[in-house]
C-alpha cells in the first residue's frame, strides 16, 4: 500500500504535521498494534502534536441519530466534531453519509485525525442472515465465518469501519430477550463461534477496504442477568465467571479482536463501565489486550442510577481509571476528563493510552493512508445484496434450520400435495429478517415462506393461504377461513412464532408460549384432523410442550433472513436436509428456567426410572428434563452411532486423548449430522458438571455411508478452575460421551494419572 496523505489531504497544516511520518512502505497492518514500529513512531509523533482536549477528542463516540438505541444525551456533534473533539461515530450506514462528516474531520479540524464509523451489523448489512442464534444452530464454523465476511464486506462498501459485534455473552435464561444475539448456552460452542465472527469481519489484513473491526461484547456476564431481566444485576463467583462467561471472551481476543465492549449489569456490586477487576486485572494486565474498549449506550452515566457514582464527574474518573478508551454516547469523557486530569484524579498519560489505543486502530485500518477508503460509491452499489451473498444467505438459513420433530415422516413433503399454508408469518418479509437487521430491507426484499414455496413449485396452484391471526393480540375472526382451507388440503403448513421485535435489547419476557392466539389457532385446526406441519420463527427457546404434542412436524427457523422464505421451502419439500442442532435448551416451561446440559449432579441427583425416590432434586409438576436438548436436531435420515473407542484406558499428563467412534447413515436420504463430544470429571477439588461439551463435526453421510470420526483430546480439554483458582487438570476418573445431541450419547470412561 502507498502512503499518500499529501495527495488526499491537500491541507497544509495537515500536510506539515504528518509529513514527518509518511515516508513509510509497508502496510500499516501488516504487523500487529504491539510490534509495528512505523506505527508506533508514527502515533508517538502523532501524540504529541496533540493538546489533552484533542486526546480526549479520540475518545468520544456519539451517534449520527440515526438508530437511536437509548436516550440521546447530546446531538451536538459536528461542532464538537470541528473542534477536534470527537474520535469517533456511529450509525451512519451510507458511504455518502460518511464521507461528509469524514471532510469535516480532515479538512476542518486542526489535525485532520480521521473519523472511525461504528455500525451494529449483527447478522448481515444489507444481505441479512439468520439471526445469531439461527447461525449458531448451524454448528458450521466455516458458514458462520462466511456471513460475517459477508457483511463485512457489504458494510464496509457503506463506509462502515467497525461492527459492534460479535456478541459473545453466554446465555442460559430465554426470557432475556438478547439470547438471540448471541451463541447460545455453551462455552465451548461460543468460543468457536466468537473466533469464527472475528475472523470474518476482520479478515486477515485490517488495513483493506473491506474488513471491519470487531467488538467483543458485552463485557461482562451480561447473559447472566437476574431473572432475564435486561440490564439486571449479575452477582456470580468468580469461578463461574471463568468458567462460563469468559472464555467466549477470551477465545475473541485470542483471535484478535480490536475492540471489546462493556456491557451496562454491574457484577459484584461494581458496574462494568467502572469495573478495574474486568477492564485492567484481566483484560489488560492477564490477556493483554492491545486493542481499545468502548462503553455500550450512556453505560458510564448509568453508574449513578447503579448507585456507584454519586455524579457525572466521579462516574467518568472511575471508568477511565478502571480502564475505560472510549465513551458511548455518554458524553461524561468529554465533559469531565480535562477536569479530572487538572484536579490530578485521572493522570494525563492514562488519557494519552486512551487516545492511543484509538488511534492505533485507525492506524491499522489505513485510515491515516486514505480517510476516504470506504466511502466509494459505486462499490457500495456493487456490493449490496449480490447474487453469491443472497446465495450464501439462503444456505446458512437451511444449514440453521433444526428439525425438532417429524412423526410418519410428514417431511419433506412431495411436491404434489395440496397445502394449506396458515399463519402471521407466512407471507410476512419483515419479521423474517428479525431483529439488529441493521440494513436490511422490510418492504419487499425478503423472501416469505409463501413466496419461497411458489416459486420451488414453479406455482402456487395448489397452496392455499390465509393468515389465521395476528402475531399478538385476541382477534379469532380468520379462524373460520383457516378451517376451511385446512379442510380442503392434504397437510398443513402452520407458520408461527414471535414478531421481531419480540426479542433482541430490552425485550424480555416471562411467558415464552407462542404468543398471542396462535396456539388456539393450531388447537382450531387440529380439529380437521389434517396433518399439521409446524413451522417456527423466534428469536429464543420457547415453551412448546402443546406444539410438541399436536404438531406433526416441527421445524424451528428462527429468524431465517432476507432468503428465509427459500430457505424454508428447501427443507420442507426436502432439496435440503436438516441438520441444525439446538445451541440452547428448550425448557418445558418457564418454571424450569435457568435450564442448560451441564448442570452440577447435586448431592441428590433425581433418577427419574425410580419410583417413589422422593427427597431428591427435582420438581413435583414436570421432570427435570427439557423438552429439547441442547445439541438435539433430527434429519430426514437417521444415523446410528457405534463402536466409541479410546486409545488407552489410562493416560499420563502429557499425553493425548485420541478417540474414534463410527456414524453410520441408516436412513434414505443423503445428510449431514453433528456428531457432538462431552466429557465429565467425575470428581475434582470442586465439582463438576455432568458433561462439557470439548469437540464437535459436522459432516455429510450419503446413505447406508459409514465414517470413522477421530477426536484429539489435549489435557487443556480436561483442565478447570480447581479449588485454589488455577487453571488444570486434576488426576482421577472421567466419562466421555459422543452422541447425536447432549442426551443421546454412548459413554465410555478413562483415567488420567
Ligand atoms: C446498545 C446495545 O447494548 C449494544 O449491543 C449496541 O452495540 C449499542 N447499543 C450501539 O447501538
Amino acid at each position: 500500500m502507498k502512503t499518500n496523505h499529501l495527495i488526499i489531504i491537500p491541507i497544509v497544516v495537515f500536510a506539515l504535521i504528518f509529513s514527518s511520518c509518511t515516508n513509510s512502505s509497508k502496510s500499516q497492518s501488516e504487523l500487529s498494534a504491539t510490534s509495528n514500529p512505523e506505527m508506533n513512531i508514527f502515533i508517538d509523533s502523532l501524540l504529541q502534536k496533540m493538546t489533552l482536549e484533542e486526546k480526549i477528542g479520540q475518545t468520544v463516540l456519539f451517534t449520527a441519530g440515526a438508530d437511536i438505541t437509548g436516550p440521546t444525551l447530546d446531538e451536538n456533534y459536528v461542532s464538537y466534531l470541528k473542534e477536534g473533539m470527537l474520535g469517533a461515530i456511529f450509525n451512519i450506514h451510507s458511504a455518502k453519509g460518511a464521507r461528509d462528516f469524514q471532510k469535516i474531520a480532515i479538512e476542518e479540524t486542526r489535525l485532520g485525525i480521521p473519523l472511525l464509523f461504528g455500525y451494529d451489523v449483527i447478522h448481515g448489512h444489507k444481505t441479512i442472515f439468520p439471526i445469531s442464534l439461527g447461525e449458531a444452530a448451524s454448528w458450521d464454523l466455516k458458514m458462520i465465518e462466511r456471513s460475517a465476511r459477508v457483511a463485512a464486506e457489504e458494510a464496509s462498501a457503506s463506509g462502515i469501519h467497525w461492527t459492534f459485534a460479535p456478541m459473545v455473552d453466554i446465555a442460559r435464561d430465554p426470557r432475556w430477550g438478547r439470547v438471540s444475539e448471541g451463541a447460545g448456552e455453551d462455552v465451548y460452542l461460543g468460543s468457536q463461534i466468537a473466533k469464527a465472527r472475528v475472523r470474518g469481519f476482520q479478515g486477515d489484513d485490517l488495513s483493506k477496504n473491506n474488513t471491519i473491526l470487531a467488538c467483543a461484547k458485552h463485557y461482562a456476564a451480561y447473559g447472566a442477568a437476574e431473572a432475564g431481566r435486561d440490564y439486571n444485576t449479575v452477582d456470580m463467583s468468580e469461578r463461574a465467571l471463568r468458567s462460563t462467561y469468559l472464555p467466549p471472551f477470551k477465545a475473541a481476543l485470542d483471535e484478535g479482536v480490536a475492540t471489546f465492549m462493556t456491557s451496562f449489569n454491574e457484577l459484584n456490586g461494581v458496574p462494568a463501565s467502572g469495573n478495574k477487576f474486568l477492564l485492567s486485572d484481566i483484560l489488560r494486565d492477564e490477556w493483554k489486550f492491545d486493542g481499545f474498549v468502548v462503553t455500550d449506550y450512556t453505560s458510564i452515566n448509568e453508574m449513578i442510577p447503579h448507585g456507584f457514582s454519586k455524579n457525572e464527574k466521579q462516574a467518568g474518573e472511575q471508568a477511565i481509571n478502571a480502564g475505560v478508551d472510549m465513551d458511548m454516547q455518554g458524553g461524561i469523557f468529554l465533559r469531565n476528563l480535562k477536569n479530572l486530569v487538572e484536579e490530578n484524579k485521572v493522570s494525563e498519560k492514562r488519557i494519552t493510552t486512551a487516545a492511543r489505543k484509538i488511534l492505533e486502530m485507525k492506524y491499522r485500518l489505513g485510515l491515516f493512508d486514505d480517510p476516504y477508503k470506504y466511502f466509494d460509491e459505486q462499490r457500495e452499489k456493487d456490493t449490496h445484496c449480490k447474487q453469491e451473498y443472497l446465495d450464501d444467505a439462503k444456505d446458512m438459513a437451511r444449514k440453521s434450520m433444526v428439525l425438532l420433530k417429524n412423526e410418519h415422516e410428514v417431511l419433506p413433503l412431495s411436491k404434489n400435495k395440496k397445502i394449506a399454508l396458515i399463519g402471521p408469518l407466512a407471507k410476512d418479509e419483515s419479521h423474517i429478517i428479525g431483529s439488529w437487521s441493521a440494513q436490511g430491507d422490510r418492504s419487499g426484499k425478503a423472501i416469505s415462506v409463501f413466496e419461497g414455496m411458489e416459486a420451488f413449485l414453479g406455482t402456487s396452484k395448489n397452496i392455499k393461504y390465509t393468515k389465521g391471526c395476528e402475531i399478538e393480540g385476541n382477534d379469532t375472526s380468520n379462524f373460520s377461513e383457516a378451517i376451511r382451507i385446512a379442510k380442503q388440503s392434504d397437510v398443513v403448513v402452520m407458520v408461527l412464532g414471535e414478531s421481531e421485535g419480540m426479542s433482541g435489547e430490552a425485550r424480555s419476557r416471562t411467558n415464552l408460549d407462542v404468543p398471542g392466539v396462535q396456539k388456539e389457532l393450531i388447537a382450531a385446526i387440529k380439529k380437521t384432523g389434517k396433518p399439521i406441519v409446524l413451522v417456527l420463527m423466534n428469536g429464543r427457546p420457547l415453551t412448546l410442550e402443546y406444539e410438541n404434542k399436536v404438531a406433526d412436524a416441527i421445524l424451528e427457523a428462527w429468524f431465517p433472513g432476507t432468503m428465509g422464505g427459500a430457505a424454508i421451502a428447501d427443507v420442507l419439500f426436502g432439496a435440503y436436509n436438516p441438520s441444525g442442532k439446538l445451541p440452547s435448551t428448550f425448557p418445558r416451561n418457564v418454571g424450569q428456567i435457568p435450564i442448560y446440559y451441564n448442570y452440577k449432579n447435586t448431592g441428590r441427583p433425581w433418577d427419574p426410572e425410580k419410583k417413589g425416590d422422593n427427597y431428591k432434586s427435582r420438581y413435583l409438576d414436570v421432570p427435570n428434563s427439557p423438552l429439547f436438548p441442547f445439541g438435539y436436531g433430527l434429519s430426514y435420515t437417521s444415523f446410528n452411532y457405534s463402536d466409541l473407542k479410546i486409545n488407552k484406558n489410562e493416560f499420563n499428563f502429557n499425553e493425548n486423548i485420541e478417540v474414534s467412534v463410527t456414524i453410520t447413515n441408516t436412513g434414505k436420504y443423503n445428510g449431514e449430522e453433528v456428531v457432538q463430544l462431552y466429557i465429565q470429571d467425575v470428581f475434582g477439588s470442586v465439582t463438576r458438571p455432568v458433561k462439557e461439551l470439548k469437540r464437535f463435526k459436522k459432516m455429510m453421510l450419503k446413505t447406508g455411508e459409514s465414517k470413522k470420526v477421530l477426536f484429539t483430546l489435549t489435557l487443556n480439554d480436561l483442565a478447570f478452575y480447581t479449588q485454589d483458582m488455577s487453571f488444570k487438570a486434576e488426576a482421577g476418573e472421567f466419562k466421555l460421551f459422543v452422541g447425536t445431541n447432549s442426551d443421546d450419547v454412548l459413554e465410555t470412561r478413562f483415567e488420567l494419572k
